[in-house]
C-alpha cells in the first residue's frame, strides 16, 4: 500500500488524530488477523473485543507524533510499530477488568471481554497479545530498516514499559494499595509505573525510530513520564467527576477504594497538578529541541479530554 498522503501542517488536531487513528486501526486489524489463526475461536473473539473496540489510541498517536517531530513521517510500518504499543495497552485493559483485578463490567461503552467470552479465554487471549506485541514491534522495526541497535532499543523500550518495572509493577502497587490511603510519593510512583511507562514508551520509540540522538531520547523519557502522570491524574479526575455513561467504564475508583489524586488533593488540586505536569512535559520538548507542534497539542488534549 502507498504511504498515506501527508496532512497540511496546520490542519486541526481532530483532523490530524482521525487521519492517524485510521492508519493505526488498520495496523491493529493486520496484527489481529495475523494472530487469529493460532488461537481458539473464543480467544479470537476476546482479542477482537479487547483490541478492535475503539479507544482513544493515544499511545500509538504519541508514537507517530514523536516520530514526526524528529523527522520521520507516517508509513505502514510506522503504524505497525505504533500498534505494538496499543496491543500491550489493550491486553492491560482486558486484564485490568478481570474479576481478580478491578472486576469491571463496562469498558469503552460495552460489556467487558470476560463478561462475554469468559475469564479463562480473556486471560489467555490477553497473555497471547504480549509476545505478539513484541513480535510486531521487532517485525515493524525491521520493515522500517532501522539499524540493529535501534531495533533492539525499540523492542526493549516496549518490554521494559510493559513489565514488572513498568505497567505490571504499577498494577501490583495499585491492587496492594486498595483500601489504604497512599501518600503522594507512593501514589505518584504507582501512577508513573502503571500508566506513565506505557505513555513514555511510544514517545521514546518514535524518537528512536526517527533517528533522534541519545540526549533527545532522554528528553523524551522526561516528556513521556510527565505526560503519563498527567494522564493518570486526569483519569482520576474524570473518574470522580464524570458519569459511567460518559466515561464508558465502571466501577469507579471510590467503589474499589483506590487511592487517587482526587482523594489526596481534591478535584481542583488534582487538575492543577496535571497542568503543572503538562508544563513540565512541554519543557522536556524544549530540551529535546522539538518544535513538536503536534506533541504540544496532544499534551493539551490530555488535560482537556472528556473521557
Ligand atoms: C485507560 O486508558 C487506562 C489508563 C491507563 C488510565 P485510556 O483512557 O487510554 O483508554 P482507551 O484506550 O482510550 O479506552
Ligand atoms: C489501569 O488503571 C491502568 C492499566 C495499566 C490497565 P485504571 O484501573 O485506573 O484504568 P481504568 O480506569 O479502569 O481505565
Ligand atoms: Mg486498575
Ligand atoms: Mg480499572
Ligand atoms: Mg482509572
Amino acid at each position: 500500500m502507498a504511504d498515506p498522503s501527508p496532512l497540511p501542517v496546520d490542519s486541526p488536531l481532530d483532523t490530524y488524530l482521525a487521519h492517524h487513528r485510521h492508519g493505526v486501526d488498520r495496523a491493529l486489524l493486520r496484527a489481529v488477523e495475523s494472530l487469529a489463526p493460532a488461537l481458539p475461536e473464543s480467544w479470537t473473539q476476546a482479542v477482537r473485543a479487547g483490541v478492535l473496540s475503539g479507544g482513544k489510541r493515544l499511545r500509538p498517536l504519541i508514537l507517530v507524533a514523536s516520530s514526526e517531530a524528529f523527522g520521520r513521517t507516517a508509513s505502514e510500518p510506522l503504524y505497525d510499530l505504533a500498534a505494538s504499543v496499543e496491543l500491550i495497552h489493550a491486553y492491560s485493559l482486558m486484564h485490568d477488568d478481570l474479576p481478580c483485578m478491578d472486576d469491571a463490567p463496562l469498558r469503552r461503552g460495552r460489556p467487558t471481554p470476560h463478561t462475554r467470552f469468559g475469564v479463562q479465554a480473556t486471560a489467555l487471549a490477553g497473555a497471547a497479545l504480549i509476545p505478539w506485541a513484541a513480535h510486531w514491534a521487532a517485525r515493524s522495526s525491521e520493515a522500517l530498516a532501522l539499524p540493529e541497535s535501534r531495533r533492539i532499543a525499540v523492542v526493549d523500550e516496549l518490554l521494559d514499559a510493559a513489565g514488572a518495572g513498568g505497567m505490571v509493577g504499577g498494577q501490583a502497587l495499585d491492587l496492594m494499595g486498595e483500601g489504604r490511603a497512599l501518600a503522594e510519593a507512593e501514589l505518584s510512583q504507582l501512577h508513573r509505573l502503571k500508566t506513565g511507562a506505557l505513555l513514555t514508551a511510544p514517545a521514546v520509540m518514535g524518537a528512536i525510530a526517527a533517528g533522534a540522538s541519545e540526549d533527545q531520547w532522554q528528553s523524551m523519557v522526561g516528556f513521556g513520564l510527565s505526560l503519563g502522570l498527567a494522564f493518570q491524574v486526569m483519569d482520576d479526575v474524570l473518574d470522580a467527576t464524570a458519569s459511567a455513561e460518559t466515561l464508558g467504564k465502571e466501577p469507579s475508583d471510590a467503589d474499589l477504594e483506590k487511592s487517587t489524586y482526587v482523594l489526596l488533593l481534591g478535584v481542583d488540586g488534582a487538575r492543577r497538578t496535571a497542568q503543572d505536569l503538562v508544563s513540565r512535559a512541554e519543557a522536556s520538548l524544549d530540551r529535546a529541541g522539538v518544535e513538536g507542534h503536534r506533541l504540544r497539542q496532544l499534551s493539551r488534549f490530555v488535560l482537556d479530554r472528556q473521557h
